[in-house]
């Protein structure tokens, strides 16, 4: 008997007015609520990127300390570069993940060597680097060359997951594809940086992982997952 292969029909994206209104109401909450982080005041990609893998694996509040002290230890990528190793994992101390000071240097020096110094702004020369990924990329091509680009960390996933589709696996790996090409078609082409940052601060502050408050959420009306249940 011939085996059937199982195709996938695409889910739908949401139409022209669904986006804007999405993108309306997200801004709108952004500028009443959104945080005022040291990374948002400035367009170096050196510091994005800095600020970017930093809050990889580690909140908010424990990344704040310790990227003031590594941008003025280490104030540019040529600095960075020519640090000792043994003394850039110590800075790095006490942020976990022991592997991040490395790769942050790794790509420092590949930029020093290759680049002058400084970041391409291109998607592919960036995902060449060891260390950068779709996410990092993405966040680098929106905050420090303002490109209309699309970012999914595990915020945003959770956010477009519930907003636009609310049924599935969200985490599978067909299902991660669909956020990525949400997250690329919602993204405006103007206040590209405003509305990455304020997917990430509403997916930290609102559509929160358990209990997500849903009562002064603006999507509420909207929103495929609302009235929310656990385990969605
Ligand atoms: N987590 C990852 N990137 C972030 C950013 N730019 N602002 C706040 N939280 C983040």
């Amino acid at each position: 008997m011939a085996v059937r292969k199982k195709v996938r029909r695409a889910l739908p994206l949401p139409v022209p007015s669904d986006r804007r209104r999405f993108r309306r109401r997200l801004l709108s909450w952004y500028r009443r609520h959104g945080r005022d982080l040291p990374w948002r005041k400035t367009d170096d990609p050196y510091h994005i990127l800095v600020s970017e893998i930093m809050l990889q694996q580690t909140q908010v509040d424990r990344v704040l300390p310790k990227y003031a002290e590594w941008l003025d230890k280490y104030p540019s990528m040529a600095a960075l570069a020519a640090a000792p190793e043994r003394e850039v994992t110590e800075t790095w101390y006490p942020l976990g993940y022991n592997i991040r000071p490395r790769r942050l240097q790794s790509i420092a020096r590949e930029a020093v060597a290759s680049y002058g110094g400084r970041l391409p702004p291109d998607e592919a020369t960036l995902l060449s680097f060891k260390g950068i990924g779709a996410y990092t990329a993405g966040a680098i091509r929106s905050f420090a060359f303002r490109e209309r680009a699309a970012i999914v960390d595990t915020n945003v996933a959770r956010v477009l997951f519930r907003v636009f589709v609310a049924e599935g696996d969200p985490k599978s790996p067909w299902m991660k594809r669909h956020l990525w090409t949400l997250s690329e078609t919602l993204v405006p082409s103007r206040h590209v940086f405003d509305f990455n940052q304020a997917l990430m601060d509403f997916g930290a502050m609102v559509c929160v992982a358990r209990n997500p408050k849903c009562l002064i959420c603006p999507m509420a009306k909207s929103c495929r997952a609302y009235p929310f249940a656990p385990g969605t």
